[in-house]
């Protein structure tokens, strides 16, 4: 008798640990890395008025409901982010690169300075980058014509030298604004 019950109870355990375990995988919590490489991100800023607040790596904080994140509703890969008119300082990231699904980037009118990375060419799926009315020096990234998808690309009001890559004109739907 006793060993009946044991047996029973023992596969009751089996069982729960693997419910638990599609719960995690239905509420995407051994999916994405995005959350982390959003936090990257956040380092290379200068928050000056703390907007990305709830950008926190705490285990309950979902990364979809901060702040200008906007993530894919299947699969919770972020695919824009939004962060115009926040009064960033600082930098973009490289970091950026490993957002792979991102489709639309809006960086318009804060203070961000230094370079544009080579590694947004990474983004493969883009389709429209406003880094307008910042800070932004150097070259405009060769590895931006990597990005076959940009239809729109808007630099306007930054410290930008030097031409625009004559490789931009392979991309078959792009306007530069
Ligand atoms: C997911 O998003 C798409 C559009 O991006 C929408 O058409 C669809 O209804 C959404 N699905 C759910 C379950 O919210
Ligand atoms: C980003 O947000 C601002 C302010 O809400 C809005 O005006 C702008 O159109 C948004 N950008 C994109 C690319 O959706």
């Amino acid at each position: 008798m006793a060993f009946w019950f044991d047996l029973h109870r023992s596969h009751s355990l089996q069982v729960l640990v693997f419910l638990v375990f599609l719960v995690c995988l239905s509420f995407g919590i051994v999916d994405s890395e995005d959350g982390a490489t959003l936090l990257e991100i956040k380092k290379s800023f200068r928050d000056v008025d703390n907007v990305l607040y709830d950008w926190t790596d705490s285990p309950s904080s979902d990364y979809c409901v901060w702040r200008g994140v906007m993530c894919d509703n299947v699969t919770f890969n972020v695919i824009a982010l939004n962060l115009s008119g926040l009064n960033l300082d600082g930098e973009i990231s490289p970091s950026m690169g490993d957002l792979k699904s991102l489709l639309s980037v809006d960086l318009r009118g804060n203070c961000l300075s230094g370079q544009i990375p080579d590694e947004i060419g990474d983004c493969s799926a883009l389709k429209s980058l406003d880094l307008s009315f910042n800070a932004l020096n150097g070259d405009i990234p060769f590895s931006i014509s990597k990005l076959k998808q940009l239809e729109y690309l808007i630099l306007k009001n930054n410290q930008l030298i030097g031409l625009i890559p004559s490789t931009l004109s392979q991309i078959p739907n792009l306007k530069i604004l």
